[in-house]
Order: structure tokens, then C-alpha cells, then sequence
């Protein structure tokens, strides 16, 4: 233990100076570079298990992202060529991406900003590249600020179905009850309010206990759920049509911002291009695969957001809905279910409490790189650094909060303080930052470091493909949606 601190001590130290003079410390980390950058231990604790990172970082990646965001905006991009491409962007950006942040992560043990410092003067790079994990922090703060509005509703909606107010309702009743709701912003931000400090005492408790214990029985229950929800989609009318809707591509549909909106949901919904799965790699031990892990998790996250999808597309045909009605949809459609099937009362009830605990799991990992760094740079303790990170992430809901009432119609650039928030965060800030991991992963550190940590396997073909995919594919992909977007191309 006590080597341990020294060698921190070190590392901290010669980092700092690193400011100061890049090239000594270039020259001294080299010779440093393995026994004590990978022989340490985060100083937040370590994962107790592989099974215990696997569901810690499930909960971060399944959340309000396969649930409430995937359904709407596949609505509003006209369905299955949407969902094609954002299958493609797991596939071949999400999960290199994600071994790469975890990576990085574990090698270094720490939060994202030190991440980025120790591991460019491990490789003698720029020191800007930490600028990467401040972008990564910025990003978080500010998906935190509206995640915590719209889990506020997915709360509100426990209370809702427990008090049986959509017991026999209508598809038209169900909605006006929705929008009743959005339009109090009081009630907006009592939500809001509640799932904020829960978070931060979630947070506060610090890792092993704080996270593991709340993640491990909610997951498989909010699975479970969604299956018997496929069941009585199953019985509905609208059930061929949805699954035309999500599983039929229509080329025709797709636009240039569309494909940047299923590339910017890859990377939201796996939780990568901002540094939270850095900072869970940091408490992974040396003996897990980061490989198998971050497909399991990217696995175990697509499947809810399909089933996310089956569930809700029958609902919204059977009853004569639109498929594009925003950010709304899921809580204007499931209800309609709970007030009409058989046990619907439990089931919604059930449904929206591990909705709520599935958004928690993330949103904790939201609030983490901000929380470990204020801890770690600025010896804040971690209850303070949770009141101060949190308490910022509020006030800046409260934009989302008057965005779906009092500022509905204020907008820059054709969009409200929610949809800049989401556009700015979710399609520009990951997709940048997902980028410049790449290129550092794939670029910039040396490929000894990150074939030690990977550790593959078959070394040579699986070790390859994810070079060429984090050193080309996913580089260029990001550029090239970006040109599109803009119109060059
Ligand atoms: N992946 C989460 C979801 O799909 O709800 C959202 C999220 C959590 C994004 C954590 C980013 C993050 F770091």
C-alpha cells in the first residue's frame, strides 16, 4: 500500500511537471512506463469482480438512451434504414471505441483529465491532449443537466401509475396527461430536484458501495420487464407494422443529419466518446478482457434498445399515433399498455421504478469524471465534489425543465434549450471526442502499451482489425458524416 501511494505520488508529480517540460519527462516516463503505471491501483478502489464491471458498465450504457431516446428519434428518422446505420455505428465505432477508452482507463487509473496527461507524457505526445478529457467532463455535465429532467418524469410516471391514473385510459388520455405535466414546470423540477440528490448521494457513498450493490438486481429486472412488454405488443394489431417500421430500411428517408443522429446515438447510448468508461476501466483489474467485456456490454445495450423499439412501434400503430412525435413518445405510448393489459397496474409500476434505476446507473457514471477529478486534483472530498458537480448540473437542467413549457418557442438555430443541449452534446461533443480517442489510441500511443493492455487473444488477426478500426474507421467515419452534414460532400 504504501509503494502504491509513492509510485502515485510519482506519477502525479512528474505529470505536473510534464507541464513544465514535455521533453524531460517524456524521457523519464519511458523507462517508468510498465512496472509502475500498470502495477498501480485507483485510489477510488477496484472493481470486486469482471461480472461486477460488466454490470456497472451495463448500467451506465442502458438507460434513458435504449428506453426513452433510441424509440423517439428512430420516429422521427423514419425507422429501419435509422436503425441500420446506427447498427453499423456500434458495430464498427462503439465497441473499438469503448476497448479504447477502457484502456486507456486502466492504464493510467485515473480520472479522465489525468488520464490524458499520464498517458501523453507516457508517449512523449502534446500535452494538449488533455484538453480531450475536459471535453469529456464539459460533456457530461451537460447530458447530466437534461438526463436528470427526463428521469424526473420517469419518476413522476411511478407515482402516476401507482395512483392508477392510467388504468383503461385512452391513447388521447394518455397524452393529455403527458402534456399536462410537461407544461408544470413546478412539477418538472420537483422531479427534477429528487433525482438530482439521489444521484449525488448515490455518488457520495464512493464506488464499491455506491455503485455496485444498485446495479446488480435492477438490470435483469428491467429486462425481464421489457420481454413480457414484446408479449403484449405480440397481441397488438400495430405488432407487423412496427416491425416493418424498425427492421424495413427505406433509403429514402435518410438524410445527412440523420445519419449524424444515429452516429451521435451509438455513441450516447454505449456511453463512450467522453471519458465515463475511462474512468470505469481505471477501477477494472489487470486480469479481465476488455475485448469480450465491451461486447458483452454493447450486446446487452442493443438488445434493450430493439426491445425498447418492439414494444413501443406496435403500441404507437395500434392506436393510431405518429412515430414521430419526439421526446414524448415513450411516455405518451407505454402507458396506454399498463392501463389496458392484463396486471398492467404492477407491471407499470415495476416498468417505471427500473426505468428510473436504469437511468440512475448512468447517471452516475455521468457525474463520475467531474466527481473524480475535482477529488483527485482539487483534494476535494467526494460529498463536496458531489454538491458542487451536481448542484451545476441543476441549475443547467432547469433549461430543459422551461424548454418543455415557458421556452418551448425560444430558439437558436431552429432549436429549443433541450434540442441544443442534445444536438451539441450527443452529435458534436461525443463524435469529437470519440475521434480523438481514436487517434490517440490508434496514433498516438505506442502499440506495446496498448497490446499489453488489451491483451488479445488471437494476438495478431484481433489485435489488428481493432488497429484498423480505431486507427482508420472510426476516424474517418466521424469526418466524413461531419463533411456530409455541413454539405461538402
Ligand atoms: N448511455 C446512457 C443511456 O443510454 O442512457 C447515457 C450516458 C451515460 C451517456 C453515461 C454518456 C455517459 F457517459
Amino acid at each position: 500500500m504504501r509503494n502504491f501511494s509513492v509510485v502515485q505520488y510519482n506519477v502525479r508529480y512528474f505529470t505536473r511537471y510534464a507541464n513544465y517540460n514535455g521533453v524531460l519527462l517524456g524521457a523519464y516516463r519511458t523507462d517508468m512506463a510498465d512496472e509502475t503505471i500498470t502495477d498501480k491501483k485507483s485510489q477510488h478502489g477496484e472493481w470486486s469482480s469482471r461480472f461486477a464491471f460488466i454490470m456497472a458498465a451495463t448500467g451506465s450504457a442502458v438507460g434513458l438512451g435504449n428506453i426513452w431516446k433510441f424509440p423517439y428519434i428512430t420516429g422521427e428518422n423514419g425507422g429501419g434504414a435509422f436503425v441500420l446505420v446506427y447498427l453499423l455505428c456500434v458495430l464498427l465505432i462503439g465497441i473499438p471505441l469503448m476497448m479504447a477508452e477502457t484502456m486507456l482507463g486502466r492504464r493510467s487509473k485515473e480520472n479522465p483529465i489525468h488520464t490524458m496527461e499520464i498517458l501523453t507524457a507516457e508517449a512523449g505526445a502534446d500535452k494538449n491532449w488533455h484538453y480531450l478529457g475536459w471535453m469529456g467532463v464539459g460533456a457530461g455535465f451537460l447530458i447530466l443537466s437534461y438526463y436528470s429532467v427526463i428521469a424526473g418524469w420517469a419518476s413522476a410516471y411511478v407515482v402516476k401509475s401507482f395512483f392508477g391514473s392510467f388504468s383503461g385510459a385512452s391513447a388521447g388520455e394518455v397524452k393529455a396527461i403527458f402534456e399536462a405535466f410537461v407544461a408544470s414546470p413546478m412539477q418538472l423540477i420537483f422531479w427534477h430536484t429528487l433525482f438530482m440528490v439521489a444521484t449525488m448521494l448515490i455518488v457520495a457513498r464512493g464506488i464499491e458501495k455506491g455503485f455496485e450493490k444498485s446495479v446488480r438486481f435492477l438490470l435483469p429486472w428491467l429486462f425481464a420487464l421489457m420481454v413480457l412488454l414484446v408479449g403484449y405488443a405480440m397481441t397488438t394489431d400495430g405488432y407487423f407494422q412496427g416491425l416493418n417500421f424498425l427492421f424495413k430500411p427505406d433509403f429514402s428517408k435518410l438524410t445527412a443529419d440523420s445519419v449524424l443522429v444515429a452516429m451521435g446515438q451509438a455513441f450516447f447510448t454505449l456511453s463512450v466518446g467522453m471519458g465515463s468508461i475511462m474512468v470505469y476501466g481505471a477501477y477494472l483489474p489487470k486480469d479481465v478482457s476488455i475485448a469480450k467485456s465491451s461486447m458483452m456490454i454493447a450486446g446487452a445495450d442493443t438488445i434493450m434498445a430493439l426491445l425498447a423499439g418492439l414494444i413501443i412501434f406496435p403500441i404507437v400503430f395500434n392506436n393510431g399515433l405518429h412515430p414521430n412525435s419526439g421526446p414524448g413518445l415513450v411516455f405518451e405510448t407505454l402507458p396506454i399498455a399498463f392501463g389496458n393489459m392484463f396486471g398492467g397496474w404492477l407491471v407499470g409500476i415495476l416498468f417505471f421504478v427500473a426505468l428510473v434505476f436504469a437511468a440512475l446507473s448512468s447517471s452516475i457514471a455521468l457525474i463520475e469524471p467531474a466527481v473524480a477529478w475535482l477529488i483527485e486534483n482539487k483534494g476535494f472530498s467526494r460529498q463536496k465534489a458531489c454538491i458542487y458537480s451536481g448542484s451545476l448540473a441543476w441549475v443547467l437542467g432547469l433549461g430543459t425543465v422551461f424548454s418543455f413549457n415557458a421556452w418551448a418557442n425560444v430558439k437558436l438555430f431552429e432549436r429549443n434549450f433541450f434540442e441544443l443541449v442534445d444536438y451539441l452534446t450527443a452529435n458534436l461533443m461525443l463524435p469529437i471526442g470519440g475521434f480523438c480517442i481514436a487517434v490517440f489510441a490508434g496514433w498516438i500511443m505506442k502499440q506495446e502499451h496498448s497490446k499489453h493492455e488489451l491483451d488479445l487473444p488471437g494476438e495478431h488477426l484481433d489485435y489488428q482489425i481493432w488497429k484498423f478500426l480505431v486507427s482508420y474507421v472510426v476516424p474517418a467515419a466521424v469526418f466524413l458524416v461531419f463533411l456530409n452534414v455541413v454539405g461538402v460532400l
